[in-house]
């Protein structure tokens, strides 16, 4: 059963109770919910409420021109009362908790999963402090309730700045970070990477978190044919137009998936021999680059066969 309400620059909030009342299972800071809307479509929300709050669950909608049927069903065709299929939260942006001190940097709809994650530091009494780009603030999503958030005085406004004062601002946030800070951020694509490779510049790969708001097109994630082989012995042909998933199904072959789009990581399959073109957003750089396993919806191969272990 869901609330809905305005939150300012075409964003809607969606306040959700379970229809039997009970309490959702726990969720922590950064975590995400698959929401199947009225058309059938599947989208990943981050959860933006207080996580130790098990009543209901929040999550932030922004109405995307170029929705393929996600966000704007969900701003035109629920309204309150409504019902809303939600998955169990699932984290792959967590909170470093060993820390000293955590830099929350965020734009647009992006300050969702930071949200959570101010007001989990802030209970928790740990060091942090929360930067939230917007293009005006006098409609900006969200900028009423940090203004009067317990950690009002954590949260730093960046309002209507241009990409060379940001990158400034950028620089002057994150340059003079320690090994003990870490850096989560969240917002369009270009901003994230921007954040990423200034902090890059001061602290190591592993301080630096960011979230994968939008899934990638993974339309256009063809590539070059390989073969996949199973630990049973069998050998698929997996073309270019066309993921592992796929091809398994095909042949009767269920893998386990939910997003389909590299964010969830429930198709991550353990990887024998190869090495796979990872594509995916749920895998850790660390991950990735062990080459062990591989989200088999989006990522393909750079060797001519890949072996994966079916669980
Ligand atoms: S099904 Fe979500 S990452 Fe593959």
């Amino acid at each position: 059963m869901v609330e809905v309400r305005d939150e300012g620059q075409g964003v809607k909030l969606f306040r959700v109770q379970r229809t039997d009342r009970r309490a959702f299972e726990e969720f922590t800071a950064g975590a995400h919910v698959d929401v199947t809307g009225p058309t059938g479509v599947t989208r990943q929300y981050s959860l933006c409420g207080p996580p130790k709050d098990r009543t209901r669950m929040t999550f932030a909608v922004k109405r995307e021109a170029s929705s393929r049927g996600g966000s704007v069903a969900l701003h035109d065709r629920v309204v309150a009362g409504d019902e809303l299929t939600l998955s169990a939260p699932r984290n792959l942006f967590p909170l470093q908790l060993r820390a000293a001190h955590h830099v929350l940097v965020g734009a647009g709809i992006g300050i969702t999963p930071l949200l959570s994650m101010a007001h989990e530091l802030h209970r928790l009494g740990r060091a942090f402090a929360l930067h939230y780009f917007v293009r005006d603030a006098s409609t900006a999503a969200f900028l009423p309730q940090l203004r009067a958030a317990p950690f009002a005085a954590a949260v730093t406004v960046h309002d209507g700045l241009a990409r060379a004062a940001q990158g400034e601002v950028l620089e002057g946030v994150l340059g003079r970070l320690g090994e003990d800070e870490h850096v989560y951020t969240c917002g369009p694509g270009g901003f994230m990477d921007r954040v990423v490779e200034i902090g890059a510049r001061t602290l190591p790969a592993d301080n630096l978190h960011r979230e994968h708001f939008t899934a990638r097109d993974v339309s256009g994630l063809a590539s070059d044919a390989f073969e996949v082989e199973l630990d049973t012995g069998e050998v698929f042909e997996v073309p270019a137009d066309r993921s592992i998933v796929e091809v398994l199904a095909a042949h009767g072959i269920d893998v386990d998936t939910s997003c389909r789009e590299g964010i969830c990581g429930t198709c991550v399959l353990p990887v024998l021999s190869g090495v796979p073109d990872h594509r995916d957003h749920c895998l850790t750089a660390r991950e990735k680059a062990a080459n062990d396993q591989m989200a088999t919806c989006v990522s393909r191969s750079r060797s001519a066969r890949l072996v994966l272990e079916l669980e």
